[in-house]
């Protein structure tokens, strides 16, 4: 079936209409969770320091290396920490068509400050796990450790296709780039979403080395990544049960990521602020 017989319910209802609609729905959930996520690191690890009173870092942070005495590791965790910030309150504004159009000067410094962050993120997270220890079990970095190693490779392609004005592919390592860099965004969300599908943890340990944790270890950036090439192979089909079968997919997509926001949000990120909040 060609693309113009792909309207299918009524006349202006199209495959690509939805797939479009679905995809803008993720961007815009998708921001949200990025914003709330941007004020839970600043509120947690920035605003303590700012205002004198360091110890609810410690009291307050889930991570190990807040807890210990790490020595000047400490200065590297708050250098991983703290960039990710900026990563997450500017990074999805990439991704808006108008944005790019408009502002070209915004979209070129902004995707090179992401990249730049992104790509020291990655190599602070693999210092902090394999050199500093920060990790709570062998086999649970294996995930994160593989999204550590993709980052720089596709942040360098997503560049390198800017630079030469490939621009169809430079869209494609761009996005990809963006999904790994948030692959510590999408671990929390798939993982508080898992507990909320199953009422408490199914396959889950403390030390995040059960099967269900080490397979969201690896999904958390794997399973978006897939959903983005399908998208984009949906996009320049032709054939309306394809749109329709990867809109499905896009669809369930979005509902996980509105159950993940919704459930880390609650569960992890806004019970800190408000302590936070309550503590100073
Ligand atoms: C550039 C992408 C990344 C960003 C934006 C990022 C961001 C963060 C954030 C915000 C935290 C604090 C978590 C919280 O309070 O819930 C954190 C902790 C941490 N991250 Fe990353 N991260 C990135 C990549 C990585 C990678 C690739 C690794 C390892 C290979 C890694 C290893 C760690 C470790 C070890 C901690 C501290 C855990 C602990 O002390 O228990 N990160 N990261």
């Amino acid at each position: 079936m060609l693309m113009s017989q792909t309207k299918v319910f009524w006349p202006n209802l199209s495959a690509d209409k939805v797939l479009n609609g679905t995809v803008k729905s993720w961007v815009f959930i998708a921001l949200l969770g990025q914003w709330l996520f941007a004020s839970y690191i600043f509120v947690l690890y920035a605003m303590p320091v700012l205002v004198g009173a360091p110890e609810l870092v410690s009291t307050l942070s889930p991570t190990t290396g807040m807890k210990k005495d790490i020595g000047g590791d400490l200065n590297v965790l708050f250098a991983h920490i703290l960039p990710a910030i900026i990563m997450a309150l500017s990074g999805l504004l990439q991704l808006f068509p108008a944005i790019r159009q408009r502002f070209p000067v915004f979209h070129r410094w902004n995707g090179r400050l992401f990249f730049v962050l992104g790509v020291a993120g990655a190599f602070t997270g693999m210092y902090l796990t394999w050199v500093a220890g920060l990790r709570l079990s062998d086999i649970g970095a294996l995930g994160i450790s593989l999204n550590g190693m993709l980052i720089p490779i596709f942040i360098a392609l997503a560049w390198y296709t800017a630079v030469t004005k490939r621009f169809a592919a430079h869209q494609r390592f761009a996005i990809h780039s963006f999904i790994l860099v948030n692959g510590v965004w999408f671990f929390r969300l798939y993982l508080m979403g898992w507990y909320v599908i199953n009422q408490g943890p199914n396959g889950n340990t403390q030390h995040i080395d059960g099967p269900a944790d080490i397979a969201i270890s690896f999904l958390c950036y794997l399973a978006p990544m897939l959903l983005a090439e399908l998208v984009f192979y949906a996009k320049r089909s032709r054939y309306a049960k394809i749109k329709w079968s990867v809109t499905a997919f896009a669809a369930a997509g979005l509902v996980f990521t509105i159950i993940g926001v919704a459930a880390t949000g609650m569960m992890m990120w806004w019970p800190r602020i408000d302590a936070v909040f309550g503590a100073l």
